[in-house]
């Protein structure tokens, strides 16, 4: 059961979304909504949006949105119960004792606590006759007894059911380890078996911005495979979400960090007095992690290995944070493959001198232009020139000054000469951005795809059709007795907009509250994104029962016609269904 709905319906109507939002945006009004810069993504002109009157907020930006309970949730990586609770104080409510379904805050918090629990136990091991080859293997590695208590990293025994039974006798069942994904399960003649996921492996405890343990990644101690084993995704981790040390590196670094492949790197790093290391944990970096970054970060060096894939990753890792605005430094790696070795042969300040070094955006771009070319020869020099006059024609007046002098001292050609070409290449590369951002445009209006609803794009008649019904009713709550005999979710196409449809007829039959906020118990956060920018759509629909009818009439012929990709419609097609003017 989910919490009382006299109780949200209380809270829908005390809340106010301006005063629940506004310490974490500074919101601007205009007319009867807020506007701010998004906190979900990084952008320098606002288009994140709160509507105080339907308790929401969207952002136009990235699609981030929902109700208040929702931002919370997000904002402080909080789960349901828990943000309505913070959300109830800022109204002056309190909880109802019962009434509500917290079935999966229990769950998660039972893993919290088994995890915290295994993790106390793998560092015990390490002082233990089993967990001998732990410690030697960490002191082989230089890691002092002080930098392995504060990175809380212990030993998993070469046993199948060590952790199991300890933890047994804690009185954790073996549902709720395996949902931890710290025992994992085998079948033999129906039966089930349990057996520890970590065996003879050093334990790296993964922890969140809260000192949860939320994971665990363990490394074997000699060559063999799989190098390390990590916690699969489970209620309270997920796979690239998590940034390993981001709780040490938060708070003590004036906005720097310093980011590197693996764990090992992150804390020789802090052995080293280097606090601002952390590490994605054998992951491509990607969105969610540059999202959490960018609320704390302004610069970040970025430190990958020195090998092939090393480069690779670490142009990846580039391209996703160019997006976000912050500064971004490439160090090269000499003399060492990676941050731990460099430490450990040479010592902290041959690292500093790397992080010193270290090229910004501009230098690293042509230097990889550089690397491509032959500047020995008069073709090559002109080939590199022109590689290097695109990238300085994006560069204001300073850099482009800066960046020639050095060019010609590199290549013999006169400034005069360069500072022409870039002249020359403006108009190009300008021509080039604008289309690029045309582009990003266009794609951003029509929204065709929707992360929560996969066949919205393939089906996108009918999904449009679904969400005018939706956000119809959502808005026109009283079309519902004039529609009733002929809208059921059964003729709904796709699955996203069938639960949605479903849950908004129940509330409707049962005269429950249908605003946003009354979806955020069945709905995640990631899919009130979805959900919001649907009911959104109420501001520029006909809002008459008459279209919702011709939408469920175009619903009617979907099931008997196939459906149309939203890449087979006309341009004339794509306007008319979308509305948008040519
Ligand atoms: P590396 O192979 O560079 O490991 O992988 P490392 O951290 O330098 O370890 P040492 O120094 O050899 O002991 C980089 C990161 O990729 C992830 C781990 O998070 C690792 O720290 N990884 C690597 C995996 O998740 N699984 C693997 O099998 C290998
Ligand atoms: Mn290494």
């Amino acid at each position: 059961m989910a919490l009382n709905d006299s109780f949200l319906r209380e809270l829908h109507d005390r809340t106010d979304i301006e005063q629940i939002i506004s310490p974490y945006v500074t919101l601007k009004r205009r007319g009867k909504t807020l506007v701010g810069l998004c906190p979900f993504h990084n952008e320098k002109t606002p288009s994140f949006t709160v509507y105080p009157d339907s308790v929401s907020f969207y952002c136009f930006g990235c699609g981030a949105g929902g109700d208040a309970i929702t931002f919370i949730r997000r904002i402080e990586n909080l789960d349901y119960v828990e943000a309505v609770k913070t959300v109830a104080e800022a109204a002056g409510m309190r909880m109802p004792e019962d009434g509500f379904d917290d079935t999966l805050s229990k769950k998660r918090n039972r893993i919290l606590s088994a995890n915290r629990e295994a993790a106390k136990f793998f560092n015990k091991c390490l002082y233990t006759e089993q967990g001998r080859a732990g410690l030697e293997y960490f002191q082989s590695r230089m890691l002092s007894q002080n930098t392995v208590t504060h990175f809380g990293l212990g030993f998993a025994p070469d046993s199948w059911d060590s952790l199991r039974n300890h933890l047994k006798s804690l009185g954790y069942s073996d549902m709720e380890l395996y949902e931890a994904n710290l025992l994992k399960r085998s079948e033999k003649n129906g039966k089930i078996n349990y057996y520890d996921n970590f065996r003879n492996r050093v334990m790296f405890p993964i922890i969140d911005l809260r000192g949860n343990v939320v994971a665990f990644s363990g490394r074997v101690l000699d060559d063999s495979k799989p190098k390390y084993v990590n916690t699969a995704d489970t209620l309270v981790y997920k796979k690239g979400n998590a940034v390993f040390a981001m709780n040490f590196a938060k708070n003590n670094n004036g906005g720097k960090f310093i980011l590197v492949e693996g764990q090992m790197d992150v804390i020789s790093l802090h052995q080293a007095g280097f606090t601002n290391a952390i590490a994605c944990l054998g992951t491509a970096f990607t969105q969610e992690q540059a999202n959490l970054l960018s609320r704390y970060a302004d610069e970040i060096y970025i430190c990958y290995d020195a090998d092939s894939a090393g480069q690779t990753a670490a142009n990846k890792a580039m391209a996703v944070l160019a997006q976000t605005g912050i500064k971004i430094r490439v160090v090269k790696m000499t003399g060492g493959k990676d941050p731990d070795e460099i430490i450990k042969i040479y010592g902290k300040e041959r690292f500093r001198d790397l992080l010193e070094g270290a090229a910004n955006k501009i230098e690293y771009d042509l230097l990889r232009e550089r690397e491509k070319y032959d500047i020995a020869t008069d073709n090559g020099k002109m080939n590199f020139l022109n590689a290097a006059a695109d990238i300085l024609a994006r560069c204001g007046d300073i850099e482009r000054d800066i960046y020639s002098g050095r060019l010609s001292a590199e290549t013999g050609v006169t400034k005069e000469a360069i500072m022409t070409r870039i002249r020359q290449r403006e108009k190009n590369v300008r021509q080039r951005i604008e289309s690029e951002k045309r582009t990003k445009e266009i794609r951003m209006l029509t929204d065709l795809k929707d992360k929560n609803n996969p066949e919205r794009e393939k089906n996108i008649r009918a999904a449009r059709a679904e969400e005018i019904i939706i956000a119809s009713l959502a808005r026109n709550p009283d079309f519902y007795r004039k529609l009733r005999d002929k809208l059921s979710a059964d003729i709904f196409v796709t699955d996203f907009n069938r639960r949605i449809i479903t849950s908004l007829i129940d509330k409707l039959e049962n005269g429950k509250g249908i605003e946003l906020g009354f979806f955020a118990d069945e709905f995640s956060p990631a899919e009130m994104d979805s959900l919001t920018r649907i009911f959104r759509l109420g501001d520029e629909i006909g809002n008459t029962p008459e279209e919702c009818e011709e939408c469920i009439e175009v619903l009617k012929n979907c099931k008997k016609t196939p459906t149309v990709k939203a890449s087979d419609l006309s341009d004339e097609e794509f306007r008319k269904l979308f509305n948008k003017k040519p």
